[in-house]
């Protein structure tokens, strides 16, 4: 094993700190939230089976910013370091860390369960917005070949999603039509090629022409704008369309990343019996109380009568809390992603990329819906 770099070697570097939740992410990021120098870690406090790494690229997702108000489901006590998913050059590792598993030098990229803010214990404080981070050697996998360091960061999170929702909870198969709303996010991009690659039909729905048009390169069959044509806030009616798109039977699959009065008007795209997969509410955020104070006072509601009308299956569809779970169910989707990597099928999309010192302006072109698949960070 390569001798480990000496902390004298390393230059410090700097971290994002939340110091106490926010009513709203952007209180958060108002009030609450700073650029922190940092002392580069000592490679020789390292436990055996741990890692340094210095970090290149951090996704910028809309957990992470949810996360800041204490307003999604999984909570980091405040002080902590928001970034769940990262990558980067490994500085040094610990005695007992296997070389061939990685070593100084590798490119890897970190596994959001394992550590930063979406995981538990004790490497949560392992948040990527940071130039430095120390994990376990277990929690990185090499970065694919073909691969850059936005692509790395951008991986896991978005496609385990969209295999959990379209695989695992829809079924989906060849032959069938997928409606899917917020299909420019992170997790929507994901499915929509994860979709394409099971032989499904795509019909993907957003607020922009702009940002639509990159979906369609991507893969949907079809797009729909659902904005109102004078540019008035709110859903306009699409069913028609969709109802045209699929010979007036509607979808099979409803993959349901926006919520709100988008999940509405998509029940009534769905074909009679069709799978609705619940992934997220983009569009009403504040459904639990903000400063991590829980509770749902404006939790979604869906219409029973449409539900019941059309024998629809509604599927809660969380990735992670389902793995919690039951742990078995991971090792094959995670599997089936880096297959499909290594065979190039494929790949995200990261639209917006910022120097570390610039993380507002990263969390907010997120917030506020301008990235396309992904928004990283470079420390
Ligand atoms: N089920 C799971 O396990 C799982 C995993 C990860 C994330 N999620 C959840 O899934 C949702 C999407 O996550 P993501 O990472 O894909 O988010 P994202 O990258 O921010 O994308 C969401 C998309 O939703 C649309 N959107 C944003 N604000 C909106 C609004 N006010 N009204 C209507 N549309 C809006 C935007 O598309 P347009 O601008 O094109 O409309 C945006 O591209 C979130 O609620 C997240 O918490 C669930």
């Amino acid at each position: 094993m390569a001798a480990p770099a000496m902390r004298g070697d390393l230059p410090p570097g700097q971290r994002v700190v939340i110091r106490a939740f926010g009513e709203t992410p952007l209180d958060a990021l108002e009030h609450h939230a700073a650029l922190e120098d940092m002392a580069a870690p000592d490679p020789a406090a390292l436990a055996p089976d741990e890692i340094l790494l210095a970090i290149k690229s951090c996704g910028v997702a809309w957990v992470d910013l949810l996360m800041t108000s204490g307003q999604y489901q999984h909570m980091a006590a405040p002080p902590y370091c928001p970034g769940m998913e990262y990558s980067g050059v490994v500085v040094a590792a610990g005695a007992a860390v296997d070389p061939a598993q990685v070593k100084a030098g590798d490119a890897v990229f970190s596994d959001f369960i394992l550590a930063g803010p979406r995981a538990g214990g004790r490497y949560q404080s392992s948040g990527g917005f940071a130039s430095y981070a120390v994990l376990p050697a277990g929690a990185v996998r090499r970065v694919p070949a073909g691969f850059s360091f936005d692509e790395a960061c951008n991986l896991l999170g978005n496609y385990e999603t969209a295999w959990h929702c379209l695989i695992a909870r829809g079924q989906l198969r060849a032959g069938e039509t997928v409606l899917i709303t917020g299909a420019s996010g992170a997790s929507g991009m994901a499915a929509v090629q994860v979709a394409r690659l099971l032989g499904a039909t795509v019909i993907a729905t957003g607020r922009s022409d702009a940002k639509l048009a990159v979906v369609k390169a991507h893969g949907a069959d079809h797009v729909i704008n659902t904005g109102n044509e004078d540019g008035s806030p709110g859903v306009r009616r699409f069913r028609d369309e969709v109802k045209a798109l699929t010979g007036g039977r509607g979808v099979d699959v409803v993959f349901d990343a926006v919520g709100g009065d988008t999940s509405l008007e998509c029940l009534r795209c769905a074909a009679f019996g069709a799978r609705f997969l619940i992934v997220g509410w983009t569009s009403t955020p504040f459904v639990a109380r903000g400063r991590g104070q829980r509770g749902a006072p404006n939790a979604n509601q869906l219409p029973t009568n449409l539900i019941q009308m059309k024998g629809l299956s509604v599927l809660g569809s969380p990735a992670v809390i389902s793995v919690a779970q039951d742990p078995s169910i991971r090792p094959p989707r995670v599997a089936q992603i880096m297959q499909w990597v290594a065979e190039g099928r494929i790949r995200p999309h990261i639209s917006h990329r910022y120097p570390l010192a610039e993380f507002k302006q990263a969390m907010l072109a997120r917030w506020n819906g301008e990235v396309i698949g992904g928004c990283v960070l470079h420390p």
